[in-house]
């Protein structure tokens, strides 16, 4: 078979010179793409004149023709084609003649490839927004449920203070709301038309990069040529965003295995997230949140691939761009496959509140709130600190929490005690003095939890507007 850029070759490709340059084996998940691209842009060739009505209702005919077979699966693509673009236009010519080789004209596979991935990536922002949205959902359903259930809260993984369990999943919800707004934000870069800068220079024919920006819902166009065919930002920029996505959700998965071991045991995730072993009869193990944080490496790897690939880089286009692809696909898939199951996962996770209770009952997360008490009382705090220290080195050296303590042994420490600290000491309390925006008081955890359902409706609002362009 003939290249579609044989004429100026004396010579036949080299087997193995075709295999390593082609980019069919991937880029074929751009199909979609590049067949709704090549309507846009020969619809607008006929509506400037430059082909006439009739050739361009007859190549619509035939891509939508080859898009169905496409779908059907009854295509073959082959590598001496090299990539998507010309697979496709080598089965339109296939499909209705010479006449279809009327497509290319006023453009390039280099600004084709690149609207081919801003139409691919704009769809993905919009699915994986809808996914992270899914997953805040499930986080605030289990926050609900958990706006009395108290937990130690850490720091250096060391017990620090009490706070609700709701207040720790809450954190969670903010994290991914930036997220969210991050790829909201990115879409802006996304959304806009590469289209019609040809090669590299722009074309001599006199198209209308608007029109198509408009029939493919663009908000705009790429103000250089250059720059509209060498431009790779807007995937770094999703790779950066997914990676940032993807450590965040290895932090949750990090909770999410400590909390379901013996040792914590503040959770337990549902039989149909968790696998078996195949030795030790007694095992379940969270592998799903393990392989996350685990997945969590080939995304930030992705990243690195794709800046280093891009650096130094002479404009225009050079053919190390087409690895822009295979990290992109892979950290969509990624990504897309970790979301989906974390939504449920989240959704039917139990939580051992008794286990939870006994944990706060049983350590010395509440010592800030006597040195507070005996501040309140007029001690300077840098005393009271001093004054708890010791406190609490007595109990444990004598097998006590703060609570056994009798009024007579906090007298030994200081003659400010009074029998009001039992009240003080209780977690209920010590939650419930951190009273402030952005607290861990229930009714701060309340309030932050209705802040969210208005931001989630914000997204969905965005979602709703750009679901529109997606098919
Ligand atoms: N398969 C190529 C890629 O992904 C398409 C653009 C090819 N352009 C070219 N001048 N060889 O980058």
């Amino acid at each position: 078979m003939s290249k579609l850029w044989g004429g100026r070759f004396t010579k036949q490709t080299n087997a193995l010179v075709e295999e390593y340059t082609a980019s069919i084996g991937f880029d074929k998940q751009l199909a979609e793409e590049d067949i709704q691209g090549s309507l846009a842009h020969v619809s607008m060739l006929g509506k400037c004149g430059i082909v006439p009505a009739e050739d361009v209702e007859t190549i619509k005919a035939g891509l939508n023709k080859v898009l169905e077979r496409i779908r059907e699966g009854s295509i073959a693509f082959s590598v001496s084609d090299e990539d998507i673009h010309m697979n496709i236009e080598k089965n339109l010519i296939d499909e209705v003649g010479p006449v279809g080789g009327k497509l290319h004209t006023g453009r390039s596979r280099n600004d084709q490839v690149a609207t081919d991935m801003h139409l691919y990536l704009r769809n993905r922002v919009v699915a994986l927004t809808g996914m992270l949205h899914e997953l805040q959902t499930a986080l605030i359903g289990q926050a609900k449920d958990n706006l009395d259930t108290i937990i130690p809260g850490y720091t250096h993984l060391q017990r620090a203070q009490p706070i609700l369990f709701a207040h720790h999943l809450m954190a969670y919800v903010s994290m991914f709301q930036r997220d969210i707004d991050r790829l909201i934000d990115s879409y802006k870069r996304i959304n806009v038309l590469p289209l019609g800068a040809g090669a590299l220079a722009g074309t001599t024919f006199p198209i209308d990069r608007h029109f198509v920006a408009e029939q493919l819902g663009f908000d705009g166009v790429y103000e250089n040529s250059l720059d509209a065919v060498s431009d790779r930002d807007f995937i770094l920029e999703f790779l950066s965003d997914a990676s940032i996505i993807m450590m965040h959700l290895s932090r949750l998965s990090e909770e999410l295995v400590l909390w379901s071991s013996t040792e914590f045991n503040f959770i337990e995730l549902d039989d149909a997230f968790c696998t078996g072993s195949s030795i030790m009869p007694q095992k379940k193990n969270p592998d799903v949140p393990e392989l996350v944080r685990g997945k969590t490496g080939r995304v930030y790897g992705n990243l690195m691939g794709l800046l280093t690939v891009l650096k130094s880089l002479p404009l225009a286009y050079n053919k190390d761009m087409q690895e822009d692809k295979e990290g992109m696909f892979d950290t969509v898939a990624t990504l897309e496959g970790a979301l989906q199951l974390f939504a449920p996962m989240i959704a039917t996770m139990k939580v051992n509140k008794g286990r939870m209770r006994e944990a706060v009952n049983t350590d010395f997360s509440n010592a800030t709130d006597i040195a507070d008490f005996l501040v309140g009382k007029g001690l300077p705090f840098r005393q009271a600190h001093e004054v708890i220290g010791k406190t609490v080195l007595y109990c444990i050296q004598n097998s006590k929490y703060l609570l056994d303590l009798t009024l007579e042994e906090f007298k030994q420490f200081s003659e400010l005690f009074d029998d009001s600290i039992y009240d003080v000491l209780q977690p209920e309390t010590v939650v419930n003095a951190r009273n402030v925006y952005g607290g861990t008081a229930t009714s701060q955890v309340k309030a932050a939890i209705e802040r969210s359902v208005q931001t989630q409706q914000a997204t969905e609002e965005w979602l709703n507007v750009r679901q529109g362009n997606v098919e």
